[in-house]
């Protein structure tokens, strides 16, 4: 789709519809007003017949309107208050969106940027507007012979006030398109099955990404490398596979050399069946969403090539499948990870970890401002906080209060959980320096502590997203989340 912003007049705007919010006070935005004097009193007719409440989410076509050079108007009710919230405005826009899709009209020109929003200034809003219009038109039917219909809609004009900065707004309709693709990558690679989304397709994934930038190098980890690495994390889990594991290293230099690398770390376990201690059947082919936290790390990465933010990152994806068989590691196997630390693997369904501490341990070698794991690490992550929010772990308060900013601001939101001593002893072992798991009890918890084992040498903060990855049910499917968080954090660290 493609954005762009302008100061319009509706009277000459020509367009396939334009689309123009109505409060419930039945005030008439700056836009409605002016398009209702156009039309002789189009729209207050409409609402003196009692047919358009503009109740928030209610929404009107208008057709075969006089003074206006519109083929459609689409009322968007936008609710009682005349100053909205952030969340108020970006649901508005997806059902506007949604609504639009569901017409033939190939433009749209838009007079939304007007309502007030808490908070949140002119680029925000545009930014919200391209992000959520290209995210709706996201569709996964590469594997169904049957195809869905493709988008009519392809060009949206946003009007916005006389005097905004023209150059401001082409870069906040840019970075929402940026941030919608790199969900729509994220999406499409958590959707894949686990029979095509092995460890070694993301591996293509990433060397294909880089032949795209010039800024974007590739470096693939093997389990003969791993080997010689000492990483016993990661080749324990894909031990009962045959699917070899891959440490998959993207290196975007959009920065002098000089500037340290921030390093996302994603969990890709391409399908987890829990190797021999074994998932129950029910909802299993939901495993393979278990790489969701590396799929994000694609997409932030492609989000930040598109944008072409001048910072250097590193995005590591830690990829194997967990399987039981003969070779498979067992419940009472004690492996030995880079970091020298030995673990003990009481139940080997708790495997993100054992993937992402040797991802851990190789990223000190970037010393790095920052590191930020994504994993689906925990079940209990979706007990506590449901699908609405995910989990953050730090060992480093003024991270979290980074990362905890960017999510509100990118409607992406982290909640953070605590850690410390009484939560470390959970993991001890009788034969070595620490279990994979620390009992029933605080789950994610005790999960966060055995990463933060591998991570004192820098700033880490982990980001638990087993209950935001990916929905349930008949809407099935990968989020795409926590890209927009992610990319938010990103470019807060260039603004200053
Ligand atoms: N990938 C799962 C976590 C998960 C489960 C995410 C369900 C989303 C939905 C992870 O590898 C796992 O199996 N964790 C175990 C840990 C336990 C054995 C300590 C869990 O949560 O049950
Ligand atoms: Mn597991
Ligand atoms: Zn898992």
């Amino acid at each position: 789709m493609e954005f762009t912003a302008k100061t319009l007049l509706p009277e000459k705007q020509r367009t396939d519809c334009a689309v123009v919010a109505v409060f419930e006070s039945h005030k008439l935005s700056g836009n409605a007003l002016l398009i209702d004097k156009l039309s002789n009193s189009a729209i207050t007719q409409i609402i003196k017949q009692g047919d358009f409440k503009a109740k928030s989410g209610q929404f009107l076509f208008l057709r075969n309107i006089s003074g206006l050079p519109a083929e459609r108007v689409l009322l968007v009710g936008a609710g009682k208050k005349t100053d909205i919230s952030a969340v108020a405005f970006r649901k508005l826009l997806d059902q506007t969106s949604q609504t639009l899709l569901r017409t033939q009209a190939k433009d749209a020109t838009i007079y939304l940027a007007e309502v007030n929003v808490v908070d949140q200034d002119e680029a925000w809003k545009l930014r919200q507007i391209s992000e959520i219009f290209e995210q709706n038109i996201y569709q996964f039917d590469e594997l169904k012979k049957q195809k869905k219909e493709r988008p009519v809609l392809k060009k949206v004009v946003i009007d916005v006030p006389k005097g905004s900065k023209a150059a401001a707004n082409t870069v906040a309709l840019k970075q929402g398109k940026a941030i919608a693709q790199g969900m729509a990558l994220a999406r499409d690679l958590g959707n894949l099955p686990g029979n095509i989304c092995t460890p070694t397709y993301l591996a293509n994934k990433a060397r294909a990404m880089a032949r795209t930038s010039t800024k974007l190098t590739t470096k693939i980890i093997d389990e003969i490398q791993m080997k010689k690495l000492g990483m016993g994390g990661i080749l324990s889990v894909s031990a009962g596979s045959a699917q070899p594991a891959k440490l998959i290293i993207m290196e975007y230099k959009g920065a002098a050399k000089t500037q340290k690398p921030y390093v996302l770390v994603g969990k890709g376990i391409t399908f987890d069946s829990g190797g021999i201690s074994i998932k129950p059947g029910a909802g299993m082919d939901e495993m393979k969403f278990d790489m969701c936290g590396a799929a994000s790390v694609f997409g932030t990465l492609q989000a930040v090539i598109d944008m072409a933010l001048p910072i250097n990152l590193v995005g590591m994806v830690t990829s194997a499948e967990n399987m039981p068989s003969g070779s498979a590691t067992k419940p009472g196997d004690i492996i030995t990870t880079m970091a020298g630390l030995t673990v003990e693997v009481l139940n080997t369904d708790a495997e993100g970890r054992l993937v992402l501490c040797d991802a851990l341990t190789y990223a000190e070698r970037y010393k790095p401002q920052a590191v930020i794991d994504i994993a689906t690490l925990t079940g209990a992550m979706v007990v506590a906080l449901g699908n609405h929010i995910s989990g953050l772990f730090t060992n480093h308060q003024k991270l979290a209060d980074q990362i905890l900013k960017a999510g509100e601001t990118a409607c992406d939101r982290a909640w953070q959980f605590p850690m410390g001593e009484d939560y470390h002893k959970q993991l001890e072992s009788n034969f070595a320096d620490l279990a994979n798991i620390g009992g029933p009890s605080a789950g994610s918890i005790t999960a966060a502590c055995f990463l933060a084992r591998f991570t004192e040498k820098y700033h880490w903060a982990h980001l638990d997203i087993a209950g935001t990855a990916w929905n349930k049910g008949g809407q099935k499917g990968s989020t795409g989340r926590p890209v927009p968080l992610l990319c938010q954090y990103l470019l807060n660290r260039i603004a200053k």
